[in-house]
């Protein structure tokens, strides 16, 4: 009786917001949406990283939420487990492949070498195939409810909304061992790879894609205070110019391919996500928004001498540990390469109205095509 009265409870709710209800998320990308999958995988995000939400490390580069867990909020899905995570992972919403470090080009040695994620988007495609080749088996020989328990429904996997973040790694790869005219060569080639992800999770089943563009990576503390511009080379903001007009080539790049996949992929609903412009206009605009300088990251520290946040250094023969600042909340950069929990939740606000999408549908109204 209990169970029937829940039931009909569920479907009212549902007939009520029938629209907005994704079952689960799927999410391949880097640093800026990794839950957990690099710190179970390789070594262990420290404290101070979680503090400000969860009071302790909770594997994201932040001192709290991302703008992934912003937007599982908005959906009302609980926080993405990591896939890799295999300590506390439950999948029954979904999974999180992203990787901090990776690349969309394939990791090779090089690549590695230069302290790149061996977990690229090739091997995050493969991780997301595995997960539903396997659950589709469990579904299928065992009907032990212990099995399935903590893993998504197999209907679910084509309502779900497919999450991809990366091309930060692949702008700043290029930067740290090539020229800014060979960074600028390679995105074609970068871009289609990209495409080829898509259509591969596509061909998996995939129909609801929301895909976010790179940030500006000229205005990261960690390149302006290390390489501060060269003259002629700031913008009004003083980040580096020619750094992001990379990052506004791939988008522009990213955004014609993916009018171009709209037509290929029939029955896909693609959301082209302008993250670069939320970001950059929480960053030009920082005094207004309530934030400091947008170049002087919270924790840690860079220039003069360098103290990552959470390690320790020497510095004058003295030991000096890469801490928090007094308030997070009044600062964009976390770590001089991650933003703060607070301008996660600022760029997440921005982009889940809308007016930054393409189409310019909000991720509530969003319904998929079949
Ligand atoms: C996984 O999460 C679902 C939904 O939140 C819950 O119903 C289920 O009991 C969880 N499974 C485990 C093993 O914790
Ligand atoms: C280290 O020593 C130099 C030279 O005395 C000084 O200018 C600098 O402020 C010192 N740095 C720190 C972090 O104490």
């Amino acid at each position: 009786m209990a169970v029937a009265i829940s039931v009909l409870l569920v479907a009212s709710l549902l007939g009520s917001s029938r629209a907005c209800h994704f079952p689960a998320i799927y999410s391949l990308g880097d640093s800026n949406s990794d839950t957990g999958s690099v710190s179970a995988t390789f070594s262990r995000v420290r404290p101070p990283y979680g503090e400000t939400f969860f009071g302790k490390p909770a594997g994201r580069c932040s001192d709290g939420r991302l703008i992934i867990d912003f937007i599982a909020n908005q959906l009302k899905l609980p926080f993405l487990s990591s896939y890799l995570d295999a300590i506390e992972s439950n999948f029954s919403h979904g999974a999180n492949f992203a990787a901090s470090g990776s690349t969309i080009e394939p990791a090779d040695g090089t690549l590695i070498g230069a302290g790149f994620n061996p977990l690229s988007l090739d091997i995050q495609l493969l991780q997301f195939q595995q997960l539903k080749e396997r659950t589709n088996e469990l579904y299928d020989q065992a009907k032990n409810p212990d099995v399935t328990d903590r893993l998504p429904r197999p209907e679910e996997f084509s309502k779900a909304l497919y999450m991809l973040d990366c091309g930060q790694n692949d702008l700043y790869y290029g930067l740290v061992t090539t020229t800014e005219q060979q960074v600028k060569a390679s995105i074609p080639n970068i871009i289609s790879q990209f495409a080829t992800a898509i259509e591969k999770l596509y061909q998996q089943g995939a129909r609801m894609f929301w895909i976010q563009n790179t940030g500006p990576i000229g205005c990261l503390p960690i390149i302006v205070i290390n390489s501060p511009p060269k003259p002629g080379n700031a913008d009004q903001t003083g980040c580096i110019k020619s750094y992001n007009e990379l990052a506004q080539e791939f988008n522009k790049q990213l955004k014609d391919r993916v009018s171009q996949l709209r037509t290929k992929l029939h029955a896909a609903r693609l959301t082209y996500v302008d993250i670069y412009s939320a970001k950059y206009s929480l960053i030009s605009e920082a005094h207004k928004h309530g934030f400091v300088n947008p170049f002087i990251n919270c924790c840690g520290h860079f220039g003069d001498y360098r103290v990552e946040c959470g390690k320790s250094a020497v510095v004058n023969g003295t030991e000096i540990f890469g801490a928090s600042c007094s308030d997070p909340s009044k600062h964009i950069s976390w770590d001089g390469v991650h933003y703060t929990e607070a301008a996660n939740n600022w760029v997440a606000n921005r982009i889940l109205d809308g007016s930054l999408l393409d189409p310019p549908i909000p991720i509530t109204k969003l319904v998929s095509k079949v």
